[in-house]
């Protein structure tokens, strides 16, 4: 934080030698406290300005006119370390006591810029596993950080709405049920009905063969097979709908595979007219030896067209839709090459955005070791988390506080916040193996933990009532403990842009729980509300900020905030 004012004064400093963008370039935050707040190395300049690093840094110093938040600069060695003064930083905290939480404070740098992001994309007639917990949840994230920071975001759910397995099931459906039972059961009863489709198909060969006539049929647009189909969305849509409004997740576009059954062929003439496309046992493929790939295969020796030939079209359709400046995939690492491949094919097909296409890739979600039991063996429905989950927050809230009226609307935010910000701890790369104790522990580095140091905030500042920064004593808020949470409140909006920069949902997730640890720490040492008016005026303040940053920071991954718990 402040990066921007002390390069500013610095480059002043230098009288013109130096610009405010390499000296903010250069800053950094040193790794102990007492080094200062910042530090700015000299040695990157010694070159350009032909003078020792030490001499740089007492020159920089003894001109910096410092703005009124450096109390002092010291120079050790080749660095200039920069310290805060603790009541300029209430000063600066104090003015963003009214803001509005919900956009940067600074309107952040996205000046509109539209941001696809396409996730979530669930798979129709298949009930919503815990494998797609992590691209919901860090793909809405992103969503409402880069709304946050004035980035135009344009959610996609790239339905999986295409393929053989609609006319399996409507083999299944004809033998086993009918299309009216389908529609008032649940997306379980559908699954079901593939399930014994597999089974029974190992037998029975011609099931396959009618399975084909089928999706023949939903190919070539007939009215019975387009029926069964829409029937398959609507009971799974209905589902998902469910999930989507527990999780707090809105799209934009649902435009799945299907939309593109009429957008391939326009792209299939341009690879051949690039000459891109080569036969390879009747397939139609575009090789990629040269980059140590194995080929991209876009249409089958039977003519149908493939998961890559879609998303070729939809890059196409979503650059002329949407204008993008990015288009990002949350999509599992698994896809990997997929996206690698796609990537490569739309580059060599000279599309103009082939380099702002961007694969955000996270590991898997599993549960531990018998912590659940599930219908099939082995996968794990989303639905059901989300419901154990909720169930063991009720059984702590009970504990705790069996008095309270509203003990369902606060299992379900504790619970499902729990398990969201499971998916949001670690950087996205990393498996996850999910445990419900540990996710509902209110002591650990939990949503509980953050939720519960919100509803402290709230609590206290109910206690106190109004507060008056006329008359706030802002001593009471600057021993170690305060100014480390003063620090933290100013750091918000760099842990949201680092976020964003490195499509990190996880980094705002750290955020709140540092800054709950942070205040948690100084609300030990130090009574909230007492009978020093300055003091608890001061205090109800810090609560104040601390709550509506907690907020702020729940709210954009997507987690509940409690008044009380
Ligand atoms: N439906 C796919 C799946 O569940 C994910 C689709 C991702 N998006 C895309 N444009 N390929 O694996």
């Amino acid at each position: 934080m402040f990066e921007k004012e002390i390069a500013n004064g610095i480059a002043a400093a230098s009288g013109g030698a130096l610009t405010a963008a390499e000296v903010a370039a250069a800053l950094e935050i040193p790794k102990e406290s007492k080094l200062g707040d910042l530090a700015l190395p000299c040695f990157k300049f010694a070159r350009s300005l032909r003078k020792a690093p030490p001499v740089i840094a007492k020159e920089l110093a003894d001109a910096f006119v410092a703005p009124d938040i450096v109390e002092r600069t010291e120079v050790s060695g080749g660095y200039l370390n920069f310290f805060f003064s603790a009541r300029a930083l209430c000063g600066r905290l104090a003015a963003y006591k009214d803001r509005d939480w919900s956009r940067a404070a600074d309107g952040g740098d996205g000046n509109g810029r539209t941001v696809c992001i396409d996730f979530s994309s669930v798979n129709i007639a298949k009930p919503f596993h815990i494998g797609h917990l992590s691209t919901t949840v860090i793909g809405a994230a992103l969503y409402r950080i880069f709304a946050y920071l004035g980035y135009k975001p344009v959610g996609i759910n790239h339905l999986g709405d295409w393929g053989t397995q609609f006319g399996k099931l409507i083999v299944a459906v004809k033998k086993w049920s009918d299309i009216e039972e389908v529609r008032g059961k649940d997306e379980y009863f559908l699954n079901s009905l593939y399930v014994r489709y597999h089974k029974e198909a190992e037998s029975d060969p011609t099931l396959d063969d009618e399975a084909r006539a089928w999706f023949k049929r939903i190919e070539d647009g007939d009215k019975e097979a387009t029926a069964y189909f829409d029937v398959f969305k609507e009971v799974t849509m209905r589902a998902v709908g469910k999930i989507y409004d527990r999780l707090k997740v809105k799209f934009d576009s649902y435009a799945g595979e299907s939309f593109y059954n009429d957008k391939m062929q326009p792209c299939l003439d341009l690879l051949e007219e690039k000459g891109l496309l080569t036969l390879s046992d009747g397939a139609k493929v575009v090789r990629l030896d040269d980059w140590d790939m194995p080929p991209c295969l876009l249409v089958k020796a039977d003519g149908a067209t493939l998961y890559a030939t879609r998303d070729i079209a939809a890059a196409y359709y979503r650059a002329k839709t949407y204008d993008f400046y990015k288009c990002l995939y949350v999509v599992a690492y698994q896809q990997n090459l997929h996206f690698k491949q796609l990537f490569k094919v739309l580059e060599l097909m000279g599309f103009e955005k082939a380099a702002d296409m961007e694969h955000v890739a996270f590991g898997m979600v599993s549960l531990e070791e018998g912590s659940m039991s599930t219908r099939s063996g082995r996968v794990v429905w989303l639905a059901e988390v989300l419901d154990k989950a909720v169930e063991k927050a009720r059984q702590i809230i009970e504990e705790k506080n069996p008095g309270r009226e509203d003990k369902d609307a606060i299992a379900e935010s504790v619970g499902v916040g729990a398990v969201v910000f499971s998916a949001l701890w670690n950087n996205r790369i990393k498996d996850i193996v999910f445990s419900f104790d540990k996710v509902l522990n209110f002591d650990g580095e939990t949503a509980p933990y953050v939720q519960y140091t919100h509803a402290r905030c709230a609590s206290a500042l109910r206690k106190g009532g109004e507060f008056d920064l006329e008359k706030a004593d802002m001593d009471a808020i600057c021993s170690e403990e305060g100014v480390d949470v003063v620090k933290c409140l100013l750091s918000f909006e760099d842990a949201v842009s680092a976020a964003a920069k490195t499509r990190e949902p996880c980094m705002v997730t750290r955020y709140a729980v540092e800054l709950a640890e942070k205040f948690n720490r100084f609300y030990i040492g130090h009574r909230i509300v007492s009978e020093d008016e300055g003091a608890t005026n001061a205090r109800l303040f810090l609560a104040h900020m601390v709550k509506m940053t907690l907020g702020a920071a729940l709210g954009l991954i997507g987690i509940n905030a409690p008044e009380s718990m």
